[in-house]
């Protein structure tokens, strides 16, 4: 997989592609990851990529000219177009199936806006716009690193272990059970009995129920879009959790 970032800041990026597994995913050729700095896509002799708003206002504004020149360039030498994607707070929402479905493309290209905006004829270029959060950043590059850093290690090849993927928060629609190692007993804090029966098939079902109850305690509204057992619900009823989303009524103390 190809990912570029047309960006004005290209030694943002350096640091967090230069470890752990987004660098061994490099290195082993799983993808390939290259900045472009849109600036060298300027027309004029300042090299110029952002102007006054037309009608007036605070800040400045990207220019569509060198964007374009970027992302035209890019498709030109791809010889295909890449997927294009916009970072901006006004975008949809990123989530672990957005990960899933860029996972499966070729070449994404993530434009990231910078300043206090851009000009809203840059949007025409983009597949998709994704926001990750309801929060404003300074710029698209941290945004646009998370969603790579999503997207990488759902990668064949990437992760040690492909279960690793399937099991994450999120993947199955719900949050992580607790995970434990050694030592068996840590300032007065017992691993829970059944992880050290070797019953396996009890030990996936306890995990299974404390997934849910995580989910119901933390983020109810996840349920909604789950098809559980009547087990399942007959147990969350037991634990008198609600299965109603507007009703987060629940604390977070106690580790669940
Ligand atoms: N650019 C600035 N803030 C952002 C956000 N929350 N998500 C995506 N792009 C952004």
């Amino acid at each position: 997989m190809l990912i570029q970032f047309l960006t004005l800041f290209p030694e943002m990026f350096a640091g967090p592609f230069s470890c752990s597994m987004i660098k061994r995913a490099q290195e082993r050729g799983l993808v390939t990851l290259e900045t472009i700095n849109f600036r060298d896509y300027a027309e004029d002799r300042h090299r110029t990529v952002d102007d006054t708003p037309y009608g007036g206002g605070p800040g400045m504004i990207l220019k569509p000219e060198p964007i374009f020149k970027a992302v035209e360039a890019q498709t030109a030498k791809a010889g295909s177009k890449p997927y294009i994607i916009l970072t901006t707070p006004q975008g949809e929402p990123f989530h672990q199936q957005t990960a899933a479905e860029l996972s499966k493309l070729p070449h994404l290209l993530f434009i990231c806006g910078h300043y206090e905006g851009f000009d809203e004829r840059i949007r025409t270029l983009a597949d998709r716009e994704l926001s990750i959060g309801d929060y404003v950043l300074t710029g698209g590059e941290l945004p646009a690193m998370v969603m790579a850093d999503a997207v990488i290690r759902l990668l064949p090849g990437v992760l040690g272990d492909p279960q690793s993927a399937e099991q994450d928060s999120f993947s199955r629609g719900l949050l992580d059970y607790p995970q434990y190692t050694k030592p068996a007993e840590f300032r007065g804090m017992a691993v829970p009995a059944i992880l050290l029966s070797g019953d396996h098939g009890k030990i996936e079902v306890w995990r299974r129920q404390q997934a849910l109850l995580r989910t119901a305690r933390r983020r109810p509204e996840l349920l909604a879009d789950l098809e559980l057992s009547p087990a399942e619900r007959e147990f969350l009823e037991k634990h008198q959790l609600t299965l109603d989303p507007e009703k987060k009524d629940l604390p977070m103390k106690g580790g669940n």
